[in-house]
């Protein structure tokens, strides 16, 4: 009753893992995340934002928030996760990358994992998984691409960031067997110009791969939206009621209506399952391109492998 969402959620059957994604950098993964994570934590979703752009950490020091430890000594097993999650706007958990960290740009598929595993801990105390991850077509992207149950893709109405856009979807679909991306456009005028630009995207796409990317939605430009940055706050918590605020609520909203995958042992098991077919090479015999590949969706047989094939 007094949490409407989370019932409604729990109700379809599973949890997402949502992984924010863009070809070209700069166009608002890390605005879209962390908003829309605290859009859903406000729903009453207990959100955990994975901060995986390991090498250029920001959302922390975006929100204002002193993280002491964060995913570089859980790697290194010098911290478990517990000790490092942040609570921002809403409640919304935090889970800082390093910063200036070299090493972690460059983690092996399976110490990715071991950072995946270290969320089956919390795995009682998360609803919902945002996952902000770098530009472009690193190893961290594929592999949260993959691990993930709704890739999104974040775009804006410039030629670079449409071209990457459509280059970063190619690559996930064709080499990493990824079909699950939704499109959303920031930083447009109004409803119309967005669907413009999603239609844009999806022409390309279509001629040139068999894939029908759902839109998502859009982020009008906002001077607030910048206002709120400069103040190290998010936008949806300093200016509510502001036309970006809204709008992240409105797909806050939406969100929890996707459909979702459904398994008894919860969705983190997928995430890791899922990753670790993603490392293990062994996709092109386990997971044919399925009919329904038009559709973002789950392939829900295999939602039942033990987080141990991991290693
Ligand atoms: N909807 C928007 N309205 C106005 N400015 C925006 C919007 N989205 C992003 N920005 C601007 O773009 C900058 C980069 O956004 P950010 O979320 O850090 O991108 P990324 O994480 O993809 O590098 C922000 O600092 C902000 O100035
Ligand atoms: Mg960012």
């Amino acid at each position: 009753m007094s949490n409407p969402s989370r019932t409604d959620a729990l109700l379809h059957g599973g949890i997402p893992v949502i992984a924010v994604a863009s070809g070209k950098g700069g166009v608002g993964k890390t605005s879209v995340s962390t908003n829309l994570g605290a859009a859903l934590a406000a729903r009453g979703l207990r959100t955990m934002l994975l901060d995986a752009d390991l090498g250029l950490a920001n959302v922390d020091v975006m929100l204002g928030l002193n993280a002491g430890k964060n995913l570089a000594h859980v790697v290194r097993g010098e911290a478990d996760l517990k000790d490092i999650v942040l609570t921002g706007p809403s409640g919304l958990m935090i889970a800082p990358g390093a910063s200036g960290v070299k090493r972690m740009t460059e983690l092996t598929a399976a110490e990715h994992a071991g950072v995946i595993g270290a969320f089956e801990d919390l795995a009682d105390e998360i609803d919902v998984m945002i996952v902000d991850t770098g530009a472009g077509i690193s190893d961290n992207v594929i592999v949260y691409a993959r691990a993930a149950q709704e890739v999104v893709v974040v775009v804006v109405d410039e030629p670079a960031s449409i071209t990457d856009a459509y280059a970063l979807i190619k690559v996930l679909h064709r080499d990493y067997d990824v079909n699950n991306f939704r499109i959303l456009a920031n930083r447009v005028q109004d409803a119309e110009h967005g669907q413009r630009l999603y239609t844009q995207l999806l022409t390309v796409i279509e001629r040139f791969l068999s894939l029908t990317p759902e839109y998502m939605g859009f982020v009008p430009e906002d001077a607030y939206l910048k206002k709120a940055i400069r103040q190290q706050r998010l936008v949806v918590d300093a200016y509510p009621l502001s036309k970006s605020a809204r709008a992240f609520k409105g797909l806050g909203e939406a969100v929890t209506k996707w459909r979702r995958p459904v398994g008894p042992s919860g969705y983190l098991e997928f995430f890791v399952e899922h990753h670790a077919r993603a490392s293990s090479g062994a996709s092109a015999t386990n997971t044919p391109v399925k009919s329904s590949a038009t559709k973002p969706g789950i392939d829900v047989a295999h939602t039942h492998m033990s987080a141990a094939t991991v290693n």
